[in-house]
């Protein structure tokens, strides 16, 4: 094979719809508090798009944010990798969806499910696209609305999650800014753990599966709160191990935004700093695929990550799935 290429992201861009969804709208519609979520997870609020706003919406419009900030037209996006448990339909993907409406005529697209994971493994695979030199510039997107999945009357898992979108242009690179490392992961057979149980192959749906909530998500939180602590310090001392550093010297985690206590254990387990982990779940929730995004390019909006820092990403989900990317931003 010829040599590989020197991968990095050109451009970062996210989108979150406006009407905030707060601790204290739940607590006048569920036996919960302000108090007791801030508390349990660190969310204060978390945005719901209109019933009228499909995925793609979002993310059309936080691909659009990335392609300006990587001043690349339209035309010259060669594949579109959109991540995404919540897509407008089975099919078409939304991918081909986005394809349309940015106008990358010349785009090859497809949809990825890795839940949670799913930014983390669309980079992975846009950055070996673009390595290998057979695309020169991959939108990779991760984007949900997780509000049209989400039973509004179990206490335990509403307040958790947030709709919104986050990309990236991944292009060869001609400066400091590369892609190091990524580690992808899965094990299968724990749905019981997390899913959405019917509406696919397996159980199709019908008006029992409907009316007994079945099309909506399901967890168990005590046990994903264990394996996320778990995965989250193996694959971030992974990276920095790929990498020939110590974690202290990681500048930057951009850990999936799932729960406060549980960066706060992984910050402890890691001698890592929080401070030092881009953490925003207080104002969006878990957004699953679009979590890390809409963290990074908070983080390069905000100058709080910078051309050359070495940034550590790292995510965990349904499936079971998790993995990490490891950059020179
Ligand atoms: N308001 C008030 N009380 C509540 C609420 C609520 N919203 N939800 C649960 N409770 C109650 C429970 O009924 C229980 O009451 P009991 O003791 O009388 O039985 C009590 O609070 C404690 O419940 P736990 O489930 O033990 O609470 P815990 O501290 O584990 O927090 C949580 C629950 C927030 C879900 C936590 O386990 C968690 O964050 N888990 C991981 C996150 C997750 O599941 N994400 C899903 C997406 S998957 C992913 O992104 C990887």
């Amino acid at each position: 094979m010829s040599q590989l290429l020197k991968v990095g992201i050109a451009g970062t861009g996210s989108y979150a719809p406006e009407r905030v969804m707060s601790n204290a709208d739940y607590s006048k519609i569920l036996d919960t508090s302000d108090e007791w979520i801030r508390e349990r997870t660190g969310i204060r609020e978390r945005r719901f798009a209109p019933p009228e706003m499909p995925t793609s919406f979002m993310a059309a419009n936080a691909a659009r944010r990335a392609m300006e900030a990587a001043s690349v037209a339209p035309e010259d996006i060669d594949l579109i990798i959109c991540g995404t448990v919540t897509p407008d339909h089975f099919f078409p993907s939304t991918a081909c969806r986005l394809q349309h409406e940015l106008g990358c005529v010349r785009a090859g697209a497809f949809d990825l499910s890795a839940a949670c994971t799913g930014f983390i493994y669309s980079l992975s695979v846009g950055w070996n696209m673009v390595r290998t030199g057979s695309m020169r510039n991959v939108l990779v997107i991760g984007a949900e609305k997780l509000s049209s999945i989400i039973n509004m009357q179990d206490r335990t898992s509403c307040i958790l999650f947030g709709d919104g979108a986050g990309a990236t242009v991944l292009r060869q690179s001609e400066n400091a800014s590369e892609i190091l490392f990524s580690s992808l992961h899965a094990l299968g057979g724990h749905d019981d753990v997390m899913s959405l149980p019917a509406g696919g192959t397996r159980h199709p749906p019908t008006h029992e599966t409907i009316d007994g909530k079945q099309h909506t998500i399901h967890i168990k939180g005590r046990e994903i709160f264990k394996f996320a602590v778990t995965k989250m310090v193996e694959m971030v001392e992974l990276s920095a191990e790929k990498c020939g550093v110590p974690v202290s010297k990681i500048a930057m985690i951009i850990p999936h935004q799932v729960n406060l206590r549980i960066l706060e254990y992984a910050s402890e387990k890691l001698n890592f700093p929080l401070d030092r982990m881009m953490i925003n779940i207080d104002r969006y929730g878990n957004t699953s695929a679009a979590s890390v995004p809409i963290a990074l390019d908070e983080a390069v909006k905000s100058g709080r990550v910078k051309r050359g820092d070495l940034v550590v990403m790292v995510a965990f989900g349904a499936g079971l799935t998790w993995g990490t990317v490891a950059l020179r931003y």
